[in-house]
């Protein structure tokens, strides 16, 4: 009998690839993904502790489940109530304690074992014992050989996991803890991955990892394969048209991956690449082992490499002790530099983290007020940026149908949202999942309007 799993994602992109792999490996146990809750036999919350308030949502959203499952007990039927990801890991007994409710709590190192989990959970039911199971095991070296993509992609663009876990530890940041140590997975593993996604369609590869650009794999024949080799491997064979990474850390970008935006034409001219402030001295006290300056260099040496390459960032304002001045450096820095998109977030204080005893914690007005200065210049540079793009043509990957009729959304190089409308069905159908050239007719904040002009000729922009 089908039974039917209900996944939510929180966070980041690993967390999103880890959800395809949960779907998989639950798929061979009868399990088909549902997009209702309600109707879920199992319910997983894959969830992110990055911030406060990710990690309250979580316990709000375990508030409304509960609901549903006690509605669902009154109807005679059951539903097994499953907590993964970042907060599962860093407070597993606590939301034991604070929501009864939820049957199994797991971290992200763990989910080869979900299928027993979920199983010693509904043995547990039907011998009328209220389950209570618990698996934060942080040895990472399981997790992937044990998944296997038993689903067939059906998908142009796919995000393939290449390195998890952080040995970084920025003081704010919890990932360290949550993800456990810095591992790269085995070329053999990435390569066979990155050929089954080739054949079943792909054409478009992310490689992510928490620190990806510290990727270090070891071939069968025990040769250290770097980022950059790998990409360069990846564009050859399987030859994927286009190769993403992220996110990377300025103390790893090499001198040879700064060579691949130069030389591998598959690379994408867009890079996340997090500075998170602007002051040498709190850059200092966050232990991000870069400066203000070594970031600045590495962006010059960049665009040296590759004149058109976009940027998008990543931005902590009101860290411990920051100053008004201090904040200016990180505006100074977000002017001279130019991205083409970003994130900014209030610092919040993560428990167990050193920055969350530091002294002098910035009040939360000054960090509103920080926080909307510098989206407020953030967001003018991505309206300018994709401004500039209007008149271009760009090659498109057509990835996803629109919400009007005979509309396709795809992807620019900048990974920019571009919206092209075709007048007959056909088109539609034998255009989805390609790569064609757009020509960019109107800009708003956050997509592009175009039209297609002919197929692409390679997956590199035009002029
Ligand atoms: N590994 C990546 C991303 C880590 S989390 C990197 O090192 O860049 C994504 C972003 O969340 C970070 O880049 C940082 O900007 C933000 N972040 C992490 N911890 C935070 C905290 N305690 N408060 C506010 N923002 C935080
Ligand atoms: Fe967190 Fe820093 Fe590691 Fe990024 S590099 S995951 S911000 S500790
Ligand atoms: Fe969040 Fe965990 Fe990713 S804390 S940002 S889901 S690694």
């Amino acid at each position: 009998m089908t039974k039917k799993l209900y996944i939510k994602t929180y966070g980041c992109q690993m967390n999103v690839y880890d959800t395809e792999r949960m779907v998989d490996v639950m798929a061979p146990e009868g399990y088909q993904v549902t997009d209702k809750p309600d109707d879920a036999d199992l319910v997983v919350l894959n969830t992110c502790h990055i911030r406060e308030k990710a990690a309250e949502k979580v316990y709000s959203d375990i508030g409304r489940i509960r609901q549903m499952k006690e509605k669902h007990n009154r109807e005679g039927r059951d539903m097994v109530l499953a907590v993964g990801g970042c907060v599962a890991q860093a407070e597993g007994g606590e939301i034991m304690k604070r929501a009864p409710a939820v049957d199994m709590v797991f971290g992200p190192q763990t989910y080869h074992r979900l299928p027993d989990m979920v199983n010693r959970a509904i043995t547990a039911k039907a011998a009328g014992r209220k389950p209570r199971i618990l698996d934060t095991d942080l040895s990472v070296d399981e997790k992937f050989d044990s998944l296997s993509r038993k689903q067939v992609e059906r998908k142009s663009s796919a995000f393939l996991t290449v390195q998890e876990g952080c040995d970084k530890f920025c003081t704010y940041c919890v990932v360290p803890y949550t993800r456990g140590a810095e591992f790269s997975r085995s070329v053999e593993d990435v390569m066979n991955d990155a050929r089954r996604l080739a054949e079943a369609g792909v054409v478009e590869v992310t490689l992510l990892g928490q620190n990806v650009n510290a990727y270090h794999g070891l071939t069968v024949s025990g040769e250290e394969w770097s980022l950059a080799r790998l990409i360069r491997e990846l564009a050859k064979d399987p030859g994927f048209r286009r190769i993403r990474y992220t996110t990377s850390h300025p103390a790893d970008m090499s001198e040879d991956l700064i060579r691949v935006h130069a030389e591998v034409e598959e690379c994408m001219p867009y890079l996340h690449l997090p500075v998170q402030a602007g002051s040498d001295r709190i850059l200092k006290a966050m232990n991000r082992h870069h400066t203000a300056e070594s970031y600045r260099r590495i962006i010059e040496e960049l665009r040296r490499a590759r004149p058109d390459i976009a940027l998008s960032g990543d931005f902590i304002v009101g860290f411990p002790g920051e100053t008004d001045a201090e904040f200016g450096e990180t505006m100074h820095l977000v002017r001279d530099i130019g991205y083409a998109q970003a994130y900014s977030f209030k610092y919040s204080a993560r428990p167990g983290t050193p920055a969350a005893v530091m002294d002098d914690q910035v009040p939360e007005d000054v960090k509103a007020a920080r926080l909307a200065e510098l989206q407020a210049e953030l967001s003018r540079q991505q309206v300018a940026f994709n401004e500039n793009t209007v008149g271009r043509v760009m090659p498109v990957l057509l990835e996803r149908r629109g919400k009007e009729t005979g509309q396709l959304v795809g992807r620019s190089p900048y990974m920019q949202a571009v919206h092209v409308t075709l007048p007959n069905k056909e088109d539609v159908a034998a255009l989805f999942g390609q790569i064609v050239d757009v020509k960019i007719l109107a800009a708003g904040p956050h997509s592009l309007k175009g039209e297609v002009v002919g197929p692409a000729q390679a997956g590199q922009p035009a002029a």
